[in-house]
């Protein structure tokens, strides 16, 4: 087998968005009616190699679903869409992992998540890959305990590598000790940003992230995204857009901004690919039904930079 431009290890399982959810959904076997629901294929990480698949990488993702139907619909999603799966492995008795997103009022959602076979995924190790990503650290205990070792393993080969924690359930957000400084890239969002580094500004975050020798990446919904790099901060615009579903926006983001990089390094550039990603993103439910191609990319990160002049 030859090298993967990227492979992404972590999460993968169908999401169920609810649009139109009360803030409080009524108990006592009441049923509410809401205005969609829609079966999409979410997990972090799948998101992620959808999206990088879509903008034209040879992508891979390692994994594992269930022997059960939410399993199969992952595997035909992502195979669907050019995704090599050969690496999700099927457990023989836990169900694949199931998301039911509840999108209330205001845009604000609840996320309630089974990781079923998710918590014992343990991967030994990776195939050759130009860049490793990993994805929902704090979903995965046994890949979180692995995964040091698995950049560095990677770094070895010539990889370079990131990591997008997302949110921690726990509370705790704790990484291992070295896992930053064998990270190339971090990807948190604002608030995962601020409870990693126990801190309380972006601009703190940062310093804090890169003093850990990782280049934070900070995601800032509407307003963008923001990089410490050694030459100082970066940042770039997101494009004004009206939002239909903003879930996987994020992982959209690290698609577009993974694609950047290795089309010649530029973070200025993957910056704004990873925003031009992100805002395309959101123009459909669910996190990869508005993933765009390359070309659509690329326009849309031009006229962003030109309207933020
Ligand atoms: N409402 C929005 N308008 C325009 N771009 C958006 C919007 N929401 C998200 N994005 C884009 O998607 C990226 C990731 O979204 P964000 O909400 O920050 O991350 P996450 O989904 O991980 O919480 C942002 O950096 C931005 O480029
Ligand atoms: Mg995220």
């Amino acid at each position: 087998m030859g090298t993967f431009d990227l492979v992404v290890v972590g999460d993968a399982n169908p999401d169920v968005l609810i649009a139109g959810a009360p803030a409080v959904p009524a108990y006592g076997q009441t049923e509410t009616l809401v205005r969609a629901g829609t079966l999409a294929l979410g997990g972090s990480a799948a998101i992620v190699a959808h999206g990088a698949a879509r903008l034209g990488l040879a992508t891979a993702l390692v994994s594992v679903v269930g022997r059960d139907s939410a399993g199969s619909f992952v595997l035909d999603t992502l195979a669907s869409a050019g995704v090599d799966v050969s690496r999700v492995t099927r457990h023989d008795e836990e169900p694949t992992a199931l998301t039911v997103c509840l999108g209330g009022p205001d845009g604000d959602r609840a996320i309630l998540t089974a990781t079923g076979a998710l918590a014992s995924f343990d991967p030994r190790e990776l195939p050759r890959a130009r860049h490793v990503h990993a994805a929902s650290y704090f979903l995965q205990p046994r890949l979180a305990g692995r995964l040091t070792g698995l950049f560095r393993d990677a770094r070895d080969l010539g990889a370079t590598t990131s990591l997008d924690t997302n949110h921690d359930p726990s509370g705790r957000w704790n990484l291992a000790p070295g896992l930053l400084g064998a990270c190339d890239y971090a990807l948190p969002n604002e608030s995962e940003a601020l409870a990693l580094s126990r801190t309380g500004s972006v601009a703190q975050a940062m310093a804090a992230l890169a003093g850990s020798g990782t280049t934070p990446v900070v995601k800032r919904g509407r307003d963008g995204a923001v990089a410490l790099t050694e030459g100082g901060v970066v940042t770039a615009r997101s494009h004004p857009v009206d939002p239909v579903d903003t879930v996987g926006a994020g992982d959209s983001f690290d698609a577009g901004f993974l694609a950047g990089l290795l089309d010649g390094g530029d973070l200025t550039r993957a910056l704004a690919l990873g925003c031009a990603c992100g805002a395309l993103s959101t123009g459909a439910a669910g996190g990869t039904a508005a993933q765009p191609a390359w070309e659509q990319a690329l326009a849309f990160a031009r006229q962003g930079h030109e309207e933020g002049r």
